[in-house]
């Protein structure tokens, strides 16, 4: 059995203050699958993932590089569709959404955060920021005003006109996370965030995770550290486009100090495989 207790670490979080009249989680993935085909090769990036992650959990996604964590993420924040199965955001399911509907979608709950930053390197930190409010339907009035309250919130009022060149790499993060947030999103996607940063901005950029968690938002985060997710409650671990293992922190970082012989690894894997009824 794919080692979960997933439940477990939802009860460590806290509630946020989003609608919980419905049971539906705020995220259900069932027996997704994604094939990418490049020439005559098939890519198998995700194969029947199973995932269920609560409203206001902080989730960190791990795992060794192609097992299938941005591809996942691209499908969390309706950038792509999978091939197979279903992905309920809010009870709805966005698998089977026209184009339109995922834009809105992705644009009023979904905020992103890369490791590359992808900030426009001519635009300031302002322009940077406000760019989702061009896409959003009412919402470019009273624009900059709101960006600057983003920018306030991550600590850069002072650094509202400098180009991305005329910033630190932990500003630039902040200028992306202060864009991710402005249209106060109900999940935060985060793809090794701080894969670019030394340790002391690691470190800040997590507290401001951190923070915008406790305001009610759902964080989930890809990262390869250790030091990374042990800031979240629960650590989901892929392999080969699947869940190995799905455990609240405390448990995840016993299980590796347990070391798996690599028998019961190929178990945990076969069971997994096996998928659950969605
Ligand atoms: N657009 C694409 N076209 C073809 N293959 C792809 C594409 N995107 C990802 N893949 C393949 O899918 C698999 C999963 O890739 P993915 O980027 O999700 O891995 P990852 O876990 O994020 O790795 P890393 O830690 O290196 O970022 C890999 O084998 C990758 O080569
Ligand atoms: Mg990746």
């Amino acid at each position: 059995m794919v080692e979960s207790n997933a439940a477990a670490a939802r009860s460590n979080s806290t509630d946020g203050a989003a609608d919980d009249s419905s049971r539906e989680p705020l995220i259900r993935v069932c027996a997704m699958s994604k094939i990418y085909r490049v020439g005559v090769e098939v890519i198998h990036a995700l194969r029947g993932l199973e995932l269920t992650i609560g409203r206001n959990e902080m989730v960190a996604i791990m795992g060794s590089s192609g097992s299938g964590k941005s591809t996942l993420m691209n499908m969390l924040g309706c950038l792509d569709r999978p091939t197979t199965g279903a992905y309920f955001l809010n009870g709805r399911d966005v698998s089977r959404m026209g184009a339109k509907e995922l834009a809105m979608v992705r644009n009023q709950e979904i905020g992103f955060v890369f490791q590359s930053f992808e900030l426009l390197p001519r635009q300031t930190a302002l322009e940077n920021v406000e760019l989702p409010l061009v896409y959003s339907h009412g919402a470019w009035r009273g624009r900059r005003a709101r960006a600057l309250a983003a920018l306030d919130r991550v600590g850069l009022s002072s650094r509202v006109h400098h180009r991305p060149n005329q910033l630190s790499g932990g500003q630039k993060q902040r200028v992306a996370i202060a864009r991710a947030i402005l249209n106060k999103p109900s999940i935060l996607l985060a793809d090794e965030p701080t894969g670019n940063l030394d340790s002391a901005t690691t470190a800040e950029i997590l507290e401001l995770f951190r923070q915008i968690h406790a305001e009610g938002q759902t964080v989930i985060i890809v990262t390869h550290e250790d030091e990374v997710a042990a800031h979240c409650h629960r650590v989901v671990r892929l392999r080969d486009g699947y869940v190995l293992s799905d455990l609240p922190i405390a448990q995840d970082i016993a299980a590796r100090h347990r070391a798996p012989s690599p028998q019961a690894a190929q178990s945990a894997a076969n069971d997994t495989n096996a998928g659950v009824a969605c």
